[in-house]
């Protein structure tokens, strides 16, 4: 460790990689950067290089802003490149997968192990009538079955939709109806500590308006005598005992991989749409050199497939780099804080990438879960979700990698498909807080509100500059909203706009601010506030609502709503026939069951109004500031100022 200059501030402590990762880093000269940017579509052609085609491209890129086409009339099956190929090699025999459920129960599944289930589960689909095209919506837990289905819809040219299990039946229907999905795969249940979370229930009440699903594929996996209800419903395990492998089909590079959804700046969530060749080159590559990914290692991330990092970084670009993959179903602290610390030991994992989140659930529950557990076999730490405050680095780097291994903070979103902006551990000089510099080949530039870039220190507005290869290629169904929210900020200037605020310092390292649109980033899970307002007004006691974030200690942010509510309802809470407490109670589980757990509001202040400009817009800058305890500053423009004395005296002082 070495720190520069005479004042040590927090910005400026930095951690020079150590020499023995330097000498066996995947890359060990800044020649990358220089090459990269010399020749963008050189440096991803060879890139590709790292996979098997059916055919190679005529072209490595074609840009018509905002659209891109990598690799174009390429041919090759992302399924293929993550399973079979290694067949060839020594790989046939290693451990693809080493899965670990929450009450104790494990398995490992060899790269032969994986081709057998996922080619059966293929031929499978096919079978119930499921072609190259068609949607295929998975909701289950973290079992192999999750990562195997995702590659059984790849290697039949199906694009999967991952729903979280953690979303309710309403968000389960709204993504399968939005994607048209034909078949779903879940499962009787999942663990979550300790109790079961029952997906086939929620998948049930969900399939009630989803007219386009023909079969329900379930997985026995909490196996609690559940019965199949109709013949639409089968069970996974007698599906495939008929089944042999499935060869893969013939994918164009553009043909679509996968539909994820993920909060946008309104209401109803967008499919953000990923295709196959410049996706499966983006990711192999980034994985590569950002992780220093090796055959040997014991890989794990902790994120669960229903993310973007689940796909992008437990599924498709370790297994097409032939790596080791831990997957673990459960919760970080059960049966005890531990767990984690344990699995590490346990499995030998050499690289964890987890989130902040966790990493300050970890501070909070103490260094005392650490004591006697054996982490020697770790190499090197990531984290992604949200900006890593300096402390949680720190305790991370020093806790759990024990001062010997970089921590690479990744900065990148569900659109992104793949690490943006991170650094390259062997040469990167690592700044706590900081997710460092772009990666070679990407144009990422801080810019003011008319795309001009603003100087070292100032803040500004994150943008990509140029095409990269595992970009999203549009909204599925609404290209319009495509154009709109990524592409348009900028009028004459074709940027790609991410959402975040950011600021270079003096060695252009990159400081994320965090987002600067109405998302709100809640343990590094994306909610749209319009989303969580409109949720909020479907129920018939709100008249109107208004949410925010608010800073906390281990969300990063916490959920919370204002609400006016009906006069009706007012009234008879006044008349004692109802009560404050019930509606909030209420109003918390009515979100629960309209998004899932994730959304549900820590804290509802009612309001007689809301405070507005006198054109009618909310003023949340002031509600976050009420939530806060802060200065309010200028409050001239309402057009109600009343209401802010009102929700300052109940409210203002009030712990979130
Ligand atoms: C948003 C994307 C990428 C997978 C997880 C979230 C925030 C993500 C970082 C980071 C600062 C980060 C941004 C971004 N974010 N990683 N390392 N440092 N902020 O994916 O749900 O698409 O959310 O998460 O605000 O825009 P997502």
């Amino acid at each position: 460790m070495a720190q520069s200059g005479k004042m040590v501030l927090p910005e400026e402590q930095v951690f020079y990689p150590p020499e023995r990762f330097v000498r066996q880093a995947n890359v060990k000269s800044r020649e990358i950067y220089a090459k990269a940017q010399a020749s963008p579509e050189l440096f991803w052609a060879l890139q590709a290089e790292r996979l098997e085609w059916f055919r190679k491209w005529d072209k490595v890129l074609e840009w018509e802003p905002p659209f891109a086409r990598w690799f174009v009339n390429a041919k090759l099956n992302v399924c293929y490149n993550c399973v079979d190929r290694h067949l060839k090699t020594w790989r046939r025999n290693k451990a693809a997968l080493l899965f670990e459920g929450e009450p104790g129960d494990k398995q490992v599944y060899t790269y032969w192990d994986l081709y057998q289930e996922v080619g059966r589960l293929a031929a499978a689909l096919q079978r119930l009538g499921v072609k190259k095209g068609d949607r295929v919506a998975i909701y289950l837990p973290m079992i192999p079955q999750l990562p195997i289905a995702m590659l059984a819809c790849a290697r039949i040219g199906a694009p999967h939709l991952v729903i979280f299990g953690g979303f309710s039946a309403e968000a389960l229907r709204d993504r399968i109806n939005d994607a048209g999905a034909k078949v779903l795969i879940t499962a009787d249940g999942g663990w979550r500590r300790g109790k079961v979370v029952p997906l086939l229930r929620n998948a049930r009440l969900a399939l009630d308006a989803t007219p386009s699903v023909e079969k329900v594929v379930v997985v026995q996996r909490v196996g609690q005598e559940m019965e199949l209800l109709s013949p639409t419903e089968c069970w996974y395990h007698e599906l495939l005992e008929e089944e042999t492998p499935c060869p893969p089909e013939e994918m164009d590079s553009e043909d679509m991989l996968f539909i994820l959804y993920t909060s946008g700046t309104t209401g109803r969530p967008k499919g953000v749409v990923h295709t196959s060749g410049g996706y499966l080159v983006g990711v192999t590559t980034t994985l590569h050199m950002t992780f220093d990914l090796k055959d040997e290692d014991v890989y794990w991330c902790t994120a669960d497939c229903g993310w973007i990092t689940g796909h992008s970084y437990l599924v498709y670009g370790p297994l097409a780099n032939g790596a080791t993959v831990l997957l673990y179903e459960g919760a970080p602290d059960w049966p005890r804080p531990d767990r984690f610390w344990q699995i590490i030991e346990r499995y030998g994992v050499t690289i964890f990438y987890t989130a902040p989140t966790a990493i300050r659930a970890f501070m909070r529950w103490g260094e005392q879960w650490l004591d006697g557990r054996n982490l020697s076999s770790l190499r090197l730490l990531g984290t992604v979700g949200e900006p890593i405050n300096p402390e949680a680095w720190l305790w991370f780097y020093q806790y759990v990698g024990q001062g010997r291994c970089p921590v690479v903070d990744t900065w990148w979103q569900t659109e992104t498909g793949m690490h943006i902006i991170a650094a390259l551990p062997g040469i990167t000089p690592l700044k706590p807080g900081s997710a460092t510099v772009p990666l070679p080949g990407l144009k990422v530039e801080v810019v003011d509100k008319e795309g001009n870039p603003v100087p070292p220190g100032q803040d500004g507005l994150l943008v990509l500059k140029e095409p990269w290869p595992a970009m999203m290629r549009t909204v599925y169904g609404d290209e319009e909203r495509y154009v709109q929210e990524y592409w348009s900020r900028f009028p004459g200037k074709w940027y790609y706009f991410a959402g975040d605020g950011a600021r270079k310092d003096n060695h252009h390292y990159l400081w994320i601010l965090g987002r600067v649109d109405d998302v709100v980033n809640v343990a590094g899970h994306r909610m749209s506030t319009m989303e969580l307002e409109s949720a909020l007004v479907e129920h018939p006691t709100v008249a109107e609502a208004a949410v925010i974030g608010k800073p906390h200690e281990i969300k990063g942010q916490a959920i919370v709503a204002f609400v006016t509510l009906k006069d009706e309802i007012f009234a008879a809470i006044k008349r004692g026939e109802w009560s404050w407490r019930e509606t909030e109670d209420e109003l918390k589980a009515h979100v629960t069951v309209k998004i899932g757990a994730i959304a549900r509001p820590d804290n509802i202040y009612f309001t007689a109004e809301l405070p507005k400009t006198r054109s009618g817009k909310i003023m949340r800058r002031l509600l976050r500031a009420i939530a806060e305890g802060k200065i309010l500053g200028d409050i001239s423009t309402l057009a109600n100022p009343e209401v802010i004395a009102e929700l300052k005296r109940r409210y203002g002082d009030q712990e979130v």
